[in-house]
């Protein structure tokens, strides 16, 4: 009887279950602070806010204090853990984190927001997931409030800045090479039973603008500021 070798399926909870660091691009104290403002400028106020994969809290330490009552969740203990050091070590007392995943988070809710965000985390879930998450995230939000998911990666982008576009000294021939670098780097991920790019999924603004729409947001699109191939995605109740 001919068998089919079938690859195990490959987890981001498991690839997550040991890390540290939400993987920005400096993490010095001064880039993280930088960060941190420009999406609580996008964040535009409110009270009440559920990071939802917080990791280890790099950006959420920065929420914190403008903020009445914070959420911070996240499927990894060990990112949780980092987090749970910067809350503790600032003495802050108006945040708490749930170890939970986009399907288990809702029932451990027992508040509405008026900001639900995620920074590079809808990366991590394929179109449906992003659906669903939009889905329930709106049963959690107050009358005026917004689902910011920022840096979402754009796929057009992606691979301009994959193949250099945006560095200061691109040359064509460049393209060849890194064209090649990709191709091998995929069989390498194929081989080790990890997906084709180790940063996740990319969702283009037409389709997260699509999903929104139909769960009754409008969307405004913005650039990311500090990564060239990210945007934002900014969500409010169509009235
Ligand atoms: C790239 S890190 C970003 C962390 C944090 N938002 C930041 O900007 O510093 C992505 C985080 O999302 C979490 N994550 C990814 N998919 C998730 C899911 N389905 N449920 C819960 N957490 C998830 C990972 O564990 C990880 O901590």
């Amino acid at each position: 009887m001919g068998s089919v070798l079938k690859r195990s399926e490959f987890s981001w909870e498991e690839y997550f279950s040991d890390k540290k660091k939400g993987g920005h691009r400096f993490s010095t104290e001064e880039f993280l602070t930088k960060e941190a403002n420009e999406k609580l400028f996008h964040l535009n106020g409110g009270k009440t806010l559920l990071d939802f994969g917080c990791g280890a809290g790099e950006l959420l330490i920065h929420y914190v204090p403008k903020y009445e009552k914070v959420i911070g969740s996240d499927f990894s203990r060990s990112m949780l853990f980092e987090a749970e050091k910067k809350i503790l070590e600032q003495k802050y007392g108006n945040v708490d984190l749930i170890l939970a995943d986009d399907k288990t988070i809702w029932d451990e809710l027992n508040l509405k927001f008026d900001r639900i965000t995620a920074t590079e985390v809808v990366q991590y879930f394929t179109p449906e997931q992003l659906e669903d998450f939009i889905h329930n995230a709106s049963e959690y939000l107050n009358k005026d409030g917004k689902i910011v998911l920022f840096d979402i990666i754009d796929p057009k982008l992606y691979y301009l800045w994959k193949i250099g576009w945006f560095s200061h000294n691109f040359m064509s021939w460049n393209i060849f090479v890194r064209a090649y670098v990709g191709c091998v780097r995929r069989i390498l991920a194929f081989l080790r039973n990890q997906p084709g790019d180790i940063i996740g999924n990319s969702h283009s603004p037409h389709l997260v603008g699509k999903i929104a729409h139909r769960n009754g947001f409008q969307m405004e699109c913005v650039k990311s500021m500090y990564y060239e191939y990210r945007y934002h995605a900014i969500l409010s109740k169509i009235a």
